[in-house]
């Protein structure tokens, strides 16, 4: 399964950007800016960003750690980190790893944040958990985990219609997992905060030991 999804996104790296944009209205990446701008991080700091995919979000945290701090974006898809790479390549402090997050290639405290966006509702069961625990394992003491993720609407209809969508794509388990996160994430942190966005359609949790 985990190659099928790996070789999925191979195919689909040329598009992905530009389905983002439409999908999630997000045309000029205000949503992974958001998360960024919501980040504790200083100058000079180091950040892991999980699931980077075409590293959206790699800029913007690199912007939020300077030319002395350093970022590093984490994938299993060459197809995807080809065009991250395309992106980056004009920063030498922007490193970027293709690796399943679940077996990270780093020492223990080694970041000061971690991030991931939307990419944690699509990983499954063995491979969610063990991803959590190495984030706990590679951040450094008191540090954040920061995580935008697809939101369950409020209004009921639009909530129903989102079902259906995930329902009828056969995604039950993306399902379940957006509705027990909050409770899967208090297992490996102590604080989980829940952040709103412009959008209303995603959300950050904020964790924190
Ligand atoms: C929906 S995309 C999100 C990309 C990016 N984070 C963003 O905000 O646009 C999901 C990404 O997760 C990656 N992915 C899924 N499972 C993974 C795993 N076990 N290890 C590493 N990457 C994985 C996929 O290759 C894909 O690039």
């Amino acid at each position: 399964m985990k190659n099928f999804r790996r070789k999925y996104y191979d195919a689909f790296s040329k598009y992905y950007d530009r389905f983002v944009a439409l999908h999630s209205r997000d045309t000029q990446g205000g949503l992974r800016k958001f998360l960024s701008s919501k980040i504790p991080v200083k100058e000079g700091d180091s950040v892991l960003d999980m699931c980077t995919g075409t590293g959206i979000l790699l800029l913007y945290l690199q912007q939020r750690v300077g030319p002395k701090g350093f970022v590093t974006g984490i994938d299993f898809s060459r197809g995807m980190l080809e065009v991250c790479k395309m992106k980056t390549r004009a920063y030498s402090n922007i490193e970027i790893l293709e690796s399943d997050v679940a077996y990270l290639p780093f020492k223990d405290n080694s970041f000061d944040a971690v991030t991931c966006s939307h990419a944690f509702y699509e990983l499954k069961g063995e491979t969610r958990e063990r991803m959590l625990k190495e984030t706990v394992r590679v951040l450094k003491p008191g540090k954040s985990f920061l995580m935008m993720e697809h939101d369950l609407p409020e209004n009921p209809v639009i909530r129903t219609l989102l079902y259906i969508r995930l329902l009828s794509m056969g995604a039950k388990r993306a399902l379940d997992t957006l509705k027990h996160e909050k409770e899967t994430l208090e297992n490996y942190f102590k604080f989980v905060e829940k952040l709103e966005t412009r959008t209303g359609r995603s959300k950050v949790m904020v964790c924190r030991n």
